[in-house]
């Protein structure tokens, strides 16, 4: 199918602001976004973006699809074009664009050091896991860090969603010091937790899954 493709610019070097650029690109319906982009990069090999894995492992090509964040090597083209074989593509929205589709991940990796993101071994723990616990922490445990969810809901000044779910995993470790301590480590305002367990499994490409606490 023919695409028309829309997808924002911005090179600081040049710009003051970003801008949509134009491209026409020949694509099958089973091919993904990210192969859109790579058809469009041998057309302006200029443009900017990240992908490393092409299997929604590495959590590196999450773009704003059509006004959704998603990850690029994850979606159809016949998912999203429509009738109209029209596309946009713009960065991460709530994350500073630094080159085209290239964001700064900085505040999400910020937000994750302040969650303290590893295992802190109890000394008295024989390191043995329970299968019913290990499965419980299994959907949170599946998060690639990929920032979808911090740029589809917002907790300015507060733990990101992306470290609330690493916080959390580690929350339920029961090989981890710190366990459930780490709830009061993480702010998050009552009202946008609850936005985190309704939404979280709808946008995240992962489907990771809050429970209640
Ligand atoms: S919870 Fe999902 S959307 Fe959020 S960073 Fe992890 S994998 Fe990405
Ligand atoms: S390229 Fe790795 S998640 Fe898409």
């Amino acid at each position: 199918m023919s695409l028309s493709l829309k997808i924002c610019r911005f090179d600081p070097e040049v710009d003051r602001e970003p801008y949509f650029q134009e491209f026409r690109v020949e694509i099958a319906g089973h091919q993904t976004v990210l192969d859109v982009l790579l058809e469009a990069w041998r057309q302006d090999p200029g443009l900017s973006f990240r992908r490393s894995c092409r299997s929604a492992i590495c959590g590196s090509c999450a773009v704003t699809i059509n006004g959704t964040p998603r990850l690029a090597c994850q979606t159809l083209i016949r998912e999203i074009a429509g009738n109209n074989g029209r596309i946009t593509i713009q960065p991460l929205a709530y994350f500073r664009q630094l080159k085209d589709l290239v964001v700064d991940l900085e505040p999400l990796f910020d937000s994750l050091k302040a969650v303290v993101p590893w295992l802190i071994t109890r000394w008295d723990h024989d390191g043995c896991m329970d299968p019913g616990v290990s499965r419980r922490m299994e959907s949170l445990a599946s998060c690639i860090l990929c920032g979808v969810c911090d740029a589809a809901f917002y907790n300015p000044g507060g733990t990101k969603p992306a470290a609330f779910v690493k916080g959390l995993r580690l929350a339920q470790d029961p090989r981890d010091v710190l366990n459930a301590a780490r709830l009061r480590l993480m702010q998050v305002p009552p009202e946008i937790l609850k936005l985190f367990v309704k939404k979280m499994p709808k946008v995240c490409p992962k489907k990771v899954k809050i429970p209640e606490i």
